[in-house]
């Protein structure tokens, strides 16, 4: 066993970089690191309010965090992230790129944008911006700056579509015609691949500078969706449910800890057995 068993998850004093931390999944990762000790950066956009979320995870778990508003598909708001990291901190440890516009399956914008045939290319370049660019520019600034001190960790944020095609039966609704039927847009898969592709890239670069990367698929959240879609979509799911908004956090603190040292490269599928079926 080892010896230091009851301390493989301990993070403590460790900085670690959440973007789209104010968000849904994001505030749970850096709860899981408050939690764990560490001190969790929440980097989000103004309208999200990363620095009254840090200061309630510093209140509530008694560790120091920081909110950060930071665009993370300008090089150069990530750049000044990083000088506030080293003026504030002296190091960054961790970084989750968890960012993503998530595109909606319904249309809002015109009867017809989420299907294929007229999916605006505006979209698809803001869809990609934050979710690849950003994740991209993130691990560029942060995880060189890891590299030159020998130790870091990089997880990104896929899904279980990264690994599988939308079901595009779960989202029908009936009485619409077929060409009006809303669907799971193309970014998101797209986006979501790359997200499991980049650690694939950036683990053997960085593997002899302490640098590890990894991906985690999750599966879907419970967040109140319709009855029909969750009946359609349990159907699917070998454990028969969508996730609680916590079951990512054991995962997540195991990709950032010590506890995953041998790990490197990969994709942690955490989906309820959806893509054995
Ligand atoms: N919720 C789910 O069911 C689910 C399932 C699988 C994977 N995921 C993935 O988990 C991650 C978090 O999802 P969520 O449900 O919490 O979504 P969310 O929309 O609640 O959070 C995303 C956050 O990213 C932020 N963001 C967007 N653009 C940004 C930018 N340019 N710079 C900085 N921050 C930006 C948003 O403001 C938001 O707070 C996403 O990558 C998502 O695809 C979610």
């Amino acid at each position: 066993m080892h010896p230091d068993a009851q301390n493989l998850f301990d993070l403590s004093g460790r900085v670690a970089v959440v973007t789209g931390g104010a968000g849904l999944l994001g505030f749970k990762h850096a709860e899981a690191i408050a939690a764990a000790g560490g001190i969790p950066v929440l980097v989000d956009l103004a309208a999200a309010d990363p620095g009254a979320r840090a200061a309630e995870l510093a209140e509530r778990y008694g560790v120091d965090a920081l909110g950060s508003t930071t665009d993370i598909t300008d090089r150069a708001q990530v750049a000044t992230l990083l000088d506030t990291l080293l003026e504030r901190f002296g190091t960054v440890d961790i970084l989750i790129n968890n960012a993503a516009r998530n595109p909606k399956v319904e249309p809002t914008d015109g009867p017809e944008w989420s299907r294929l045939e007229s999916f605006p290319v505006d979209l698809w370049d803001a869809d990609l911006a934050v979710g690849l660019t950003g994740a991209f520019l993130c691990s560029q600034v942060l995880g060189t700056e890891m590299a030159r001190r020998g130790k870091g960790v990089i997880v990104n944020i896929a899904s279980d579509l990264a690994i599988i095609g939308p079901d595009q039966r779960l989202y029908r609704q009936e009485g619409l015609p077929e060409e009006q039927q809303p669907v799971k847009p193309v970014t998101y898969s797209v986006v979501k691949a790359g997200l499991v592709g980049l650690p694939r890239y950036l683990a053997p670069y960085w593997a002899d500078r302490g640098v590890r990367v990894n991906a985690i698929s999750p599966g879907g959240v419970f967040a109140g969706q319709p009855e029909e879609f969750l009946s359609r979509l349990h159907a699917l799911i070998p454990l028969g449910r969508m996730a609680n908004v916590d079951e990512y956090q054991g995962a997540i603190l195991f990709l950032c800890s010590d506890a995953s040292s041998y790990m490197t490269g990969t994709n942690l599928v955490v989906d309820g057995g959806r893509t054995t079926w």
